[in-house]
């Protein structure tokens, strides 16, 4: 690999809306309690968004990634914004961020693989930027998940929350930090989770009725998960000369304090290699690796530079999966 060829990560933000909801405060208008919501998924409370829409929390999660590395967005070249809670079909969110910033060189679209979204992205913009004249690309994971849910439906409802995380990529000479990666998508599972569904409608067809709600089979994906991923997690580690032990951590999706208990299990690698963040953000999708990556450096767990090895792990809607094997 030449020069200039390698990608690293300069930086990380985040951006949570104010307001908090608890799951006592869900018990107002579901039939649901604290308890079941806490000992089914780990999740206590989940920040919801009021009035800012999805690429206002990708804006300000971007805005803090580019101070922390002082970066100018004139300086960026690539935006992608994961999400699968856009705000519009058009302009894509990643052209309003793009806008809001001031990134007026950079090329900018979403990608939508649902909570895989953030490990599709990082993987597409790490091959985009490697090969482009751009020093800088900012890859957001953003989702107002609260816009897409049945609040009436507590299978689901209870489940999600709003936020965003940004990663800024730098192109250098000295640090490649994808070391490698396992990457699927499996759309004959697709029914298992759907969200935003629209009828065709124009004036040769009747008009039918969908639901454009988000709907899950939460055991159909719970199972498929226990059955591919932690293959997935073995395979980008051991495929690239590594064991399960040289990981520091694995930075799982946050869907289920349950679910990543299980993986941890199936690969004999302990819990406090699999930090979590689901008690105080629920379910954010395509933000949720980039939000925990944010908290863990904040904590000082995670040091940019240090060297320490991640697998960061999405896995959702598609269905799609796949693990990155990160060296910071
Ligand atoms: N409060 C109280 N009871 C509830 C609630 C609730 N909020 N929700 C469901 N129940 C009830 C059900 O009605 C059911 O009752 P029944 O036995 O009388 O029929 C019972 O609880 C058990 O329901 P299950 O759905 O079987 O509960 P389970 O233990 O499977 O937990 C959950 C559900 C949390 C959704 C789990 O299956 C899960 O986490 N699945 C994985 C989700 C995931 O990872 N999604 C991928 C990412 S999302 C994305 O891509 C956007």
């Amino acid at each position: 690999m030449s020069s200039q060829k390698k990608v690293k990560i300069r930086s990380v933000g985040k951006y949570v809306p104010d307001k908090v909801l608890t799951n006592d405060d869900l018990t107002e208008w579901l039939d649901t309690s604290d308890e079941w919501i806490t000992s089914r998924t780990g999740i206590q409370q989940r920040h919801i968004s009021t009035v800012e829409s999805t690429a206002d929390l990708c804006t300000k999660a971007a805005h803090e990634a580019l101070k922390k590395a002082g970066v100018a967005a004139e300086a960026v070249g690539l935006v992608i914004v994961a999400t699968m809670s856009p705000d519009a079909q058009s302009p894509s969110v990643a052209c309003t961020v793009q806008a809001n910033i001031g990134a007026a060189q950079a090329m900018a679209f979403d990608i939508n693989a649902a909570c895989s979204g953030f490990v599709y992205a990082s993987s597409v913009a790490e091959k985009m930027l490697s090969a482009s004249p751009y020093q800088y690309a900012l890859v957001i994971g953003g989702e107002v998940m609260s816009k897409v849910v049945d609040w009436q439906d507590r299978s689901t409802a209870v489940l999600f929350g709003d936020g965003a995380g940004a990663m800024l990529l730098e192109k250098n000479s000295d640090t490649h930090s994808f070391i490698g990666e396992d990457i699927h998508a499996d759309g004959s599972r697709g029914r298992s989770l759907v969200s935003g569904e629209t009828a065709l409608e124009n004036p040769l067809t009747i008009k039918r009725e969908m639901n454009p709600y988000l709907q899950m089979s939460g055991r159909d994906i719970f199972d498929f998960v226990i059955r591919s991923v932690p293959k997935n997690i073995r395979t980008v580690v051991e495929d690239n000369g590594l064991d399960l032990e040289d990981v520091d951590y694995f930075l799982l999706h946050q869907a289920n304090a349950r679910l990543i208990k299980a993986v941890s299990k199936k690969l004999k690698q302990p819990i406090e290699k699999f930090p979590q963040n689901i008690q105080y953000f629920g379910n954010t999708s395509a933000a949720s690796i980039p939000i925990l990556l944010d908290d863990l450096i904040e904590r000082g767990d995670i040091q940019l530079g240090s060297k320490q090895t991640l697998v960061l792990t999405g896995f959702g809607g598609g269905l799609t999966w796949g693990s990155l094997l990160i060296n910071l």
